[in-house]
């Protein structure tokens, strides 16, 4: 599950998922990262294309096992190593114009998948 690469994350669930992600990668058109201001929206478009599926690695959402080493780490080094990046994770998910407050959203949108 921890190979493939950016852009290579459609359909590795498969059921269920008829829809296309990769549009998921990159903000839509005129639309300013400014205006995403719940936690839910900013994780379908900017974490979503590696967290959804797991690509490089990345642990999934709702993944309880697969967060569960990291969540010990805490909400705070999480929060930095999403701002900052952290191995395979590019700093803000490769959306460097997010702003820290949306990154936060994002992130305890994850988080509280998890709950
Ligand atoms: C291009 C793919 C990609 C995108 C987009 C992405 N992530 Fe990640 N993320 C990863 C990978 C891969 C890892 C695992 C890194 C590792 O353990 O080496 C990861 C790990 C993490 C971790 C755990 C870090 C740790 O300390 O264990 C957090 C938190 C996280 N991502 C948050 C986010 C948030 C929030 C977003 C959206 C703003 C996001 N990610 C978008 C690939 C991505």
């Amino acid at each position: 599950m921890a190979v493939g690469g950016i852009g290579n994350c459609d359909g590795v669930g498969g059921a269920n998922q008829p829809m296309v992600t990769s549009r998921a990668a990159a903000l839509p058109e005129g639309q300013s990262p400014k205006r995403l201001s719940k936690g839910e929206e900013i994780y379908q478009l900017t974490c979503h294309t590696c967290h959804e599926t797991g690509a490089q690695g990345a642990p999934r959402i709702g993944n309880q096992e697969e967060w569960k080493e990291r969540l010990k780490k805490g909400r705070k080094t999480l929060l930095k190593h999403s701002l900052e990046g952290f191995g395979l994770m590019p700093a803000k998910g490769g959306h460097t114009t997010l702003t820290k407050k949306q990154v936060t959203l994002a992130l305890d949108f994850m988080l509280a998948k998890l709950r």
